[in-house]
């Protein structure tokens, strides 16, 4: 499996890069003051790859996807960077030129899709009008067609669900549905937010085979934000880890789980279940996430970092390179990680 990765790893230099972030904030101003939701969040997604964003709840994923397509409503507010898709910045659009973006070129599965379907027209009616746009069929073909991805994706009855109203079925299936959609847009990228969290095992496994389908046959790029790490090493190529709004380490599959370099994602590694001699062994890592109220100037993750030294406190530490594409915002990563990881 290694070499397969190492060998996806070279491709990815010699592909184009469809989506690249530049140093993205997101800020809510609520009455307690403003919630920085995601700060200074830069990365970029070639063709046919899979980025998995992870990191703890109130992280930041979700608010990160939702700029990247303009859904941030007020009181949230995109305050910096750009969203490059192809080269054009999407934080210049207007929402009519997001729409038309968001059901050509990216197709998104959130976590609550009702918002993301139309409310009056039924699943049959949205999926075979998808399927017309961007292939030559026929409208029985199309309806064909919706009814296959519908199976796909793990739902019963097909035949009858193309008949239903997205407020008849309930979350994990309209999430479902979603997922169906954005099979029959073959987009440029997906960004998929938790799409197989609520799901059952053999849906779950279902609905990876399809999206690894989608990145193989149509090349898209995936955003895949998700706290399952196993589906990470399932489908991903590299791996971005978020903590208290900010991206803290990036790289390689490899790089993230056999040699993590942040102190944060080596906690987050141990607090994956594992069998060990014979008893499963779980460290939840320690602590509580900071409040994004009040982020501090030095570093988000030092109250609960088991290597903290007083480096840590001199500013917030930007990410530095571990090696080739690995990189990590922490003063201590490096010479100490693979000591502090094994011990
Ligand atoms: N509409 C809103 N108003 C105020 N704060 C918000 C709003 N939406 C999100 N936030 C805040 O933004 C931060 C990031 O939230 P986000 O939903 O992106 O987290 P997440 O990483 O997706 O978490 P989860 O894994 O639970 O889905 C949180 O502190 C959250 O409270
Ligand atoms: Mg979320």
């Amino acid at each position: 499996m290694h070499r397969l990765r190492v060998a996806e790893e070279a491709l990815r230099l010699k592909r184009e890069t469809v989506l690249e972030v530049n140093n993205l904030s997101t800020c809510f101003f609520t009455r307690y003051g403003r919630v920085q939701a995601v700060n200074g969040v830069s990365f970029s997604i070639a063709a046919g790859e899979t980025l998995g964003l992870v990191g703890e709840s109130g992280s930041g994923k979700t608010v990160t996807a939702l700029s990247l397509v303009g859904l941030v409503d007020p009181p949230g507010r995109i305050y910096s960077g750009e969203v490059l898709l192809n080269g054009r910045n999407l934080l210049d659009l207007n929402k009519k030129q997001l729409r038309e973006i968001r059901g050509q070129e990216i197709a998104f599965v959130f976590q609550d899709p009702l918002t993301s379907l139309n409310p009056v027209l039924s699943i049959g009616t949205q999926l075979t009008e998808t399927i017309t746009a961007h292939e030559k069929e026929t409208k029985d073909g199309a309806r064909l067609r919706a009814a296959d991805l519908l199976g796909r994706v793990g739902l019963p009855d097909p035949e009858k669900l193309l008949l239903r109203y997205p407020f008849q079925l309930s979350g994990g299936m309209r999430q479902r549905v979603m997922i169906a959609m954005a099979l029959a847009l073959h987009p440029r990228i997906l960004i998929a937010d938790e799409p197989t969290t609520a799901l059952d095992v053999t849906v779950q496994a279902q609905i990876l085979t399809e999206m690894r389908r989608l990145k193989k046959e149509f090349d898209t790029a995936i955003l895949l934000i998700t706290h399952d790490l196993g589906v990470v090493a399932e489908l991903a190529n590299r791996v971005a880890v978020m903590y208290a709004g900010s991206i803290v380490e990036t790289g390689s599959i490899i790089d993230i789980f056999e040699n993590p370099g942040h102190p944060y994602t080596q906690a987050l590694l141990r607090s994956v279940p594992r069998l060990s001699q014979n008893s499963y062994y779980l460290e939840p890592v320690k602590g509580q996430p900071p409040s994004m109220l009040n982020l501090p100037d030095y570093c988000a993750f030092l109250p609960r970092c088991p290597q903290a030294r007083s480096v840590c406190y001199e500013g917030k530490p930007q990410m530095r390179t571990l090696s080739g594409n690995h990189l990590a915002a922490c003063y201590c990563a490096g010479a100490r990680r693979q000591e502090a990881y094994l011990a």
